[in-house]
C-alpha cells in the first residue's frame, strides 16, 4: 500500500523535463574489473534497468552521469541505449556535483527533473510515476522517495516537520537522535528545475565527507532559499514506498545476489499466477523477456533466458537451459541445453541433448540422449534417439538416424551442408561427409562413410565386407604370433596417402 493514492496514469500524462541517472561512483565493494553497473540482474546490466525505468517517464532529456570506468559504461550505453546522453563527472565529488555536471549539458530547463541512481535495479517506472504524481499534487520544490527500513545505518535520514520534509542529514553527519530515525532517503527525487539549478550552484562541501551533497539542495528547498521568483511551489514532500526493494542499491555481490533472487521471485510469481506450474521456484530462473503460455510446466533446475517462448502444455526440465528458443505446444524437453533453436509442437528432446543455434525441429520429432545439433533442420516425425552429431544438415520427415551417426560438416577449413531425403534410413555409425545429398527412402548401411550423393531409394554400403576365419582363436591361443599372411586382421589395411604418392 502506498501513502499517496493518486493514479499515475492521469497525472503523468505529460512527461518530465529530464531524468538524470547518477552512475559515476566507484563501486569498489564489488571488487571487480568490470564496472558495477554492468553486473547483471535477471540477465540485464543493472544500468539497463535504471535507464528503462527512467525512459518510462517519457523525459525530454535522459542523461546518465558517468565517471568511474566510464569507457565500459559508455560502450554499454552505445549498444543498449544509443539515444541516451551522457555527462562526464571526471572526479567524484559527491551526488550534488554529479547532478551539476548533468545540468551543465542541459542548458535552460524548466519543469521537473527526476534524479535516480544507476545501481538501484528494482526501481520501476510505476514507482517513478507515483513519485512524480505525488510531487505534482504537493506543489513542492522537491519530492523525495523515502522508505522506512529496519536498519537505516549508512543512509541519509529524513527530517520531518509534520507532513513536510525539513531536511536530510547524512549518517556520518547525524547526531544520535537523528540516527534513530528509520525513514531513509532513497536518493531518488523530483526537483523543480529552476530550484535544482540554484541549489546545486549554492552547494558547499563543508561536511563529514568533504562532498557536495545533493541532499543539501533538499534542505535549501525546505528552507525556501532557492525558490524561483513567482513560483507557486514551496517546501519539500516525501513519497514513502512500502516496497523496500524499489530503493535497494547494489554495492557488493551479496546485495547483487539478493536483488537477483528477489527479481526472479517476482517474475516466477507472476507466471504462476498466469497459469504456469513451477515445481521449485528456488531452483528455477526465468528472465524478464521470456514468454510462457498457460499450462506450461517448468521442472526444477531450469533456466529460461533471453527471448525464449514456450507453448501451452509443454514440460521443460528438470535441469534444462533454454536461451532465445521457441518451443511449441506440448513439447517435452528434459535435461537439455538449447540456444537459438526452434522446437515444434509435440517434440521430445533429451535427456542430455545439446541444441545449438540454427536447430529447427518440426512437429513431433524426437531427439534422444547425447545428440548435438547445429544449424540442422529435422522434418516432422524424424527421430534421432541417441549419440549423434548433426551439423549443417537438412533432414526430411520420418527419417530414422541410428546411434553413432555423424553428419560431418567441416573438413578443418570450411563447412558444408548435406541433405537427407524423406523416409531415409541412416544406419548406426554412418558418417555423412558434407556436402552430400541423399535421396528420399535411401538406406545407408551401418558403418558406412558416405562421401557421394545417394539416389532416391538406393542402398549405400561403403565399408569392407566382414571376414570370418573358423577356428582361428583356438589355433592361435598360447602360440607365437601368427605370420602376417595368415592374420585375417591384415586383410583389409587402411590406406594412407603420402605426399610422395601424389607427386
Ligand atoms: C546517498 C545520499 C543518501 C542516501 C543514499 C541512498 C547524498 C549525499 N547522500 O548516499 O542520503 O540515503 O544515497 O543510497 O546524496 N555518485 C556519482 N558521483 C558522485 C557520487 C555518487 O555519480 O560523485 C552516484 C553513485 O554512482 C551512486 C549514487 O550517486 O549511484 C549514490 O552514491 P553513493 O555514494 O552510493 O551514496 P551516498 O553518498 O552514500
Ligand atoms: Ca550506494
Amino acid at each position: 500500500m502506498r501513502n499517496v493514492t493518486t493514479t499515475s496514469d492521469q497525472t503523468t500524462s505529460t512527461g518530465v523535463a529530464a531524468v538524470i541517472v547518477l552512475a559515476a561512483g566507484g563501486g569498489t565493494r564489488m571488487k571487480s574489473r568490470r564496472s558495477k553497473l554492468l553486473h547483471e540482474v535477471a540477465g540485464r546490466p543493472m544500468l539497463s534497468w535504471a535507464v528503462n525505468a527512467a525512459r518510462g517517464l517519457n523525459p525530454e532529456h535522459l542523461v546518465v552521469v558517468v565517471g568511474h570506468l566510464r569507457e565500459q559504461v559508455e560502450a554499454q550505453l552505445a549498444e543498449d541505449a544509443p539515444d541516451v546522453a551522457t555527462a562526464v563527472q571526471a572526479e567524484q565529488k559527491g551526488t550534488g556535483h554529479a547532478v551539476g555536471c548533468a545540468l551543465e549539458g542541459l542548458g535552460e530547463l524548466t519543469g521537473e527533473v527526476v534524479v535516480t541512481y544507476g545501481d538501484v535495479p528494482m526501481l520501476d517506472t510505476a514507482t517513478l510515476q507515483d513519485l512524480v504524481a505525488a510531487h505534482r499534487a504537493a506543489h513542492t520544490l522537491a519530492t523525495v522517495l523515502t522508505a522506512e527500513v529496519p536498519d537505516p545505518t549508512g543512509y541519509g535520514r529524513i527530517l520531518r516537520n509534520g507532513e513536510r520534509v525539513s531536511g536530510i542529514v547524512e549518517h556520518k553527519d547525524a547526531d544520535d537522535a537523528q540516527r534513530r530515525i528509520r525513514e531513509i532517503n532513497s536518493g531518488i527525487y523530483v526537483f523543480d528545475a529552476v530550484a535544482l539549478r540554484r541549489g546545486v550552484a549554492a552547494l558547499s562541501n563543508d561536511n563529514a565527507q568533504g562532498e557536495y551533497y545533493l541532499t543539501d539542495v533538499v534542505s535549501m528547498a525546505a528552507a525556501g532559499s532557492i525558490r524561483g521568483e513567482g513560483s507557486e511551489r514551496s517546501g519539500v514532500a516525501a513519497y514513502r514506498t512500502e516496497d523496500l526493494w524499489q530503493t535497494e542499491g547494489v554495492n557488493d555481490r551479496v546485495q547483487l545476489s539478493r536483488v537477483n533472487v528477489e527479481m526472479n521471485r517476482r517474475i516466477l510469481e507472476r507466471w504462476m499466477r498466469d497459469g504456469v506450474t513451477i515445481a521449485d521456484p528456488s531452483s528455477t530462473w526465468i528472465q524478464p523477456d521470456v514468454d510462457l503460455s498457460q499450462d506450461v510446466t517448468v521442472l526444477p533446475g531450469s533456466h529460461l533466458n533471453g527471448a525464449t517462448s514456450i507453448g501451452s502444455g509443454a514440460v521443460i526440465g528438470p535441469d534444462t537451459t533454454l536461451t532465445d528458443c521457441e518451443v511449441g505446444e506440448d513439447a517435452v524437453v528434459t535435461r537439455t541445453d538449447a540456444t537459438l533453436a526452434v522446437l515444434g509442437q509435440g517434440v521430445r528432446v533429451g535427456p542430455y541433448a545439446n541444441l545449438r543455434p540454427g536447430t529447427v525441429l518440426d512437429q513431433g520429432t524426437k531427439i534422444g540422449a547425447f545428440v548435438e545439433t547445429k544449424n540442422a533442420h529435422l522434418g516432422a516425425g524424424t527421430s534421432i534417439p541417441r549419440l549423434v552429431y548433426a551439423g549443417d544438415v537438412v533432414i526430411g520427415h520420418e527419417v530414422t538416424v541410428g546411434a553413432g551417426a555423424v553428419f560431418a560438416n567441416n573438413d578443418g577449413q570450411s563447412t558444408a551442408t548435406s541433405s537427407i531425403g524423406d523416409g531415409a534410413f541412416v544406419g548406426s555409425n554412418v558418417v555423412v561427409v558434407a556436402p552430400v545429398s541423399v535421396g528420399a527412402g535411401a538406406f545407408l548401411a551401418a558403418g558406412s562413410a558416405i562421401t557421394e550423393d545417394v539416389p532416391e531409394g538406393a542402398l549405400a554400403i561403403a565399408r569392407d565386407r566382414g571376414h570370418i576365419s573358423s577356428g582361428w582363436v583356438a589355433r592361435h591361443r598360447g602360440q607365437a604370433a601368427p605370420s602376417s599372411d595368415s592374420d585375417p586382421r591384415s586383410d583389409s589395411r587402411d590406406h594412407i596417402s603420402t605426399p610422395e604418392e601424389h607427386s
